[in-house]
């Protein structure tokens, strides 16, 4: 090969030193812990009738007057509707971020260990996405889909997603659902199958957290003042839009409540509401921390119900 491409060197000069030492790192520890859904999950083993699909104290419409009138097996119809929903958005978010990386990676050199490490990590996704597709089967719900006008934006997005746009994503993506997965994994109401899902996924998800916020850190210095107030603004459009995803008036419809009822008393619950406040305290402090929070951001995050 003959001397690196402009863009190669750019790519290393951004990512060097540091950054290769972290993705190190990461690949080490990709070796020493990963996990493969497939052979790792008992598919095989019954499901526990009287077990939920998430804690019920998770559940948006926990602790409302309707949730209060609900049985005991309508409750559990509940849980398993909202875990089908929340799958189904983790697998649109992990396509998006792995479309991202692949996207980004045109412009890296593809010796460098930050290039080995995102593949890595796409390949954690990847089989992550096939470990909650069949989540959702075992469960014996069905998926979530999205209108066409989303599958639109989620298929121009990734070329948006660039510099600190693409690490915020992650962590948006990522981070919110991790905290909820740590605080939920060891309940004793959780169905088996469920928790030890979220015990893979949180294991090799702390690597792709580790990876965004060192990409964010390490941009700091650097990011100019544009990239600094995209980066810092967006994601307050995304929380409006998170808002939305995890109270879907659908999953109400398919366990059996009345859409618009169910739908109004999750997005006015105190229960609910302290629950997403848990899931983005970290996001919050750490966006705080490197500058990447607005007064329009923090105050869109406030209205979705996400910060006190
Ligand atoms: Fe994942
Ligand atoms: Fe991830």
């Amino acid at each position: 090969m003959t001397a690196p491409s402009r863009s190669h060197s750019t790519a290393q000069n951004v990512d060097a030193g540091g950054r290769q030492a972290i993705a190190e790192r990461l690949l080490s520890g990709s070796v020493k812990r990963s996990y493969s859904p497939v052979v790792d999950l008992d598919w095989d083993a019954p499901l526990d009738p009287d077990k939920y699909f998430l804690p019920p104290r998770v559940c948006s419409l926990y602790g409302t007057d309707l949730w209060n009138n609900l049985t005991e097996e309508q409750r559990i119809e509940m849980s398993r509707q909202e875990l089908a929903n929340i799958l189904s958005v983790g697998i649109w978010f992990e396509n998006l971020l792995n479309r991202a990386l692949l996207q980004r990676l045109l412009n890296q050199d593809p010796a460098s260990s930050v290039t080995h490490y995102a593949l890595t990590e796409m390949g954690d996704e990847c089989r992550h996405m096939v470990m909650f597709g069949r989540a959702i089967e075992r469960s014996g719900a069905r998926a979530y889909g999205n209108a066409g006008w989303q599958r639109l934006i989620m298929l121009l997005l990734p070329f948006g997603l660039r510099g600190s746009r693409l690490w915020v994503a992650a962590l948006v993506g990522e981070e919110i659902f991790d905290a909820l997965q740590r605080e939920m994994l060891d309940d004793p109401q959780l169905q088996p199958l469920i928790s030890r899902l979220m015990r893979i996924h949180v294991t090799e998800e702390s690597r792709h957290i580790g990876f965004a916020r060192d990409g964010i850190a390490r941009r700091r210095t650097t990011r100019g003042r544009w990239e600094t107030f995209l980066a810092a603004n967006l994601h307050g459009v995304a929380a409006l839009r998170l808002k939305y995803l995890f109270t879907n008036p659908a999953m109400y419809a398919r366990a059996g409540l009345d859409k618009q009822e169910a739908t109004k008393a999750a997005r006015t619950n105190p229960n609910f509401h302290r629950m997403q406040v848990l899931g983005f305290a970290s996001l919050a402090q750490f966006l705080e921390e490197n500058g990447l929070m607005t007064r329009f951001s923090r105050r869109a995050w406030r209205q979705a119900g996400f910060l006190e």
